[in-house]
């Protein structure tokens, strides 16, 4: 058997794609929730209020307001988190469903805003219940929570008054809300992820109005810095926790054998590793000193603060696979696309999803060896999956592209064990269930098992349908990754 037989097969989301009921519960807004749909064609913009009263947006991916102005959900606009995919509402129809597939691990996140509405001031009881009887219901299921505490969202009362994690102020109401969740689910939760996707500095993970880039290496501090607080609370409450770091693996390749190719794409993988760099060994590399004071950029680490990264390293890693992608130094080259969160050269010997990103099964089993070559920590992987268009033919969804990813991508997972002596722990496919599109805010991009009827045009009662991939991994986790059939 290739797979460790307590090996944590599962699946994943994340609130704001998730819950919908946006101010149910006490629920403050997130920075999420202010970012309209979307679709491949049109981007997704945020929504803001000037002080002379006027409404505008601006493209989520490349945001930049230096004036002050108010960011809040106006009439007129579509916003995808409001409904979601009604999670908050049908949680127990969907662990019920977790649970017939054999899950493991659950990996969710919590809504910040759902806890502290503003960030700021006490604790929403309601949320912090909310979230609680999720936790007992997956125990009882048999079924381990993996908590992200922040998966691309934050209050937006924050970034209002505080331009998000640009001020370090942020860094305590982070540690505030951390002790709240760590003492409320002790013995419930044992799994952390302080931050998704640590090294994507965007809107979603810094929630800054402007992004110039002195203020991402400050916000970069920052978070940094609350993640590696998060690990000390988080061990002082219960020493049984784990915390693990989690980047998104956007491997690169260089294009062609060129050397300059090669050189870009060794710098461009330190925009991968840099932030799992100083979470797993708790101080800024050198590379990254040194390209800060190339771009003189002071982000002065007090002693104190080089402390407290010092104390804050993780126990495990976890990381998003979606793709790969490539560098060149030519001008001339072609097929540039946007990923997951990256941008890149389309590799010419890989087939691309209908959204463009680049599959690539072997460039997930490079990953895992060159994370654990690296680290030396046991992994787990807790989002891969295709996007991809569902047709459902009464009532049933023949989702075979769906299955060829996984199980080629369940391939090289078993070699990187079997063959290469990788420590991997576990494997959370993205968008177990269909979810709002981070990307897009689109529902036709479907990654999930199961099939929610919910429509971009606002269609569709919310029911849930199990597509051939439920049966086909529900299989696989029975089989313990033994039948890929
Ligand atoms: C990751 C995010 O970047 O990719 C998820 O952590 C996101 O939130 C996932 O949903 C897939 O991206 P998309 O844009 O296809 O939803």
């Amino acid at each position: 058997m290739s797979f460790p037989k307590d090996f944590l097969w599962g699946g994943a989301s994340a609130a704001n794609q998730y819950e919908g009921g946006m101010l149910s519960g006490g629920r403050g807004l997130s920075t999420s929730d202010v970012i309209t749909s979307g679709n491949k064609k049109t981007p997704r913009k945020i929504t803001y209020k000037k002080e002379n009263g006027s409404i505008e947006t601006q493209p989520f991916s490349s945001i930049h307001i230096e004036e002050k102005v108010e960011f809040n959900c106006f009439p007129g606009y579509t916003y995808p988190s409001e409904r979601a995919i009604e999670g908050a509402f049908r949680y127990k129809e969907d662990i019920a469903l977790m649970k017939e597939m054999g899950f493991k691990v659950y990996r969710m996140s919590l809504s910040w805003s759902r806890i502290f509405p503003t960030g700021m001031g006490e604790a929403n009881e309601e949320g912090l219940k909310f979230y609680e009887e999720i936790f007992e219901e997956l125990i009882r299921c048999g079924i381990e929570p993996l908590v992200t505490i922040c998966h691309y969202e934050m209050p937006v009362a924050l970034t209002n008054q505080y331009n998000g994690w640009k001020s370090k102020e942020v860094i305590e109401f982070y540690e505030k809300y951390v002790k709240t969740i760590a003492q409320r689910y002790k013995g419930k939760v044992k799994y952390w992820i302080p931050f998704n996707e640590i090294n994507c500095n965007g809107w979603m993970l810094n929630g800054m109005p402007s992004q110039k880039e002195a203020d991402l290496e400050l916000a970069h501090k920052h978070i940094l810095l609350a993640s590696a607080k998060a690990v000390k609370i988080l061990r002082q409450v219960d020493k049984n926790n784990k915390i693990g770091s989690m980047v998104a693996y956007g491997l690169y390749n260089p294009l062609t054998c060129n050397p300059e190719d090669v050189l870009a794409t060794w710098k461009k993988m330190q925009w991968v590793y840099f932030t799992q760099d100083v979470q797993v060994r708790g101080y800024y590399p050198n590379y990254k000193i040194k390209e800060l004071e190339n771009k003189q950029i002071d982000i002065a680490l007090s002693i104190e603060e080089e402390q407290i990264l010092k104390e804050g390293t993780v126990d495990y890693i976890a990381f998003s696979y979606y793709l790969s992608m490539c560098v060149s130094v030519d001008p001339e080259a072609k097929d540039f696309s946007i990923g997951n969160m990256n941008m890149g050269y389309t590799n010419p010997y890989l087939k691309t999803s209908e959204w463009g990103w680049a599959i690539d099964p072997v460039g997930l089993r490079l990953s895992l060896n060159y994370l654990y070559d690296r680290y030396q920590l046991p992994l787990i992987i807790v989002e891969n999956g295709l996007g991809a268009k569902d047709e459902m033919e009464n009532g049933h969804i023949h989702d075979t592209y769906r299955i060829d990813y996984l199980r080629a991508h369940i391939i090289e997972m078993k070699k990187a064990i079997e063959e290469d002596g990788v420590e991997l722990f576990g494997y959370t496919p993205w968008g177990w269930i269909d979810l709002v599109s981070a990307s897009t805010g689109e529902m036709e991009k479907r990654y999930g098992f199961v099939y929610v009827d919910i429509q971009d045009d606002g269609t569709g009662n919310g029911d849930r349908y199990k597509k051939d991939s439920f049966y086909w991994y529900k299989k696989v986790i029975e089989t313990n990754g033994e039948d890929l059939e």
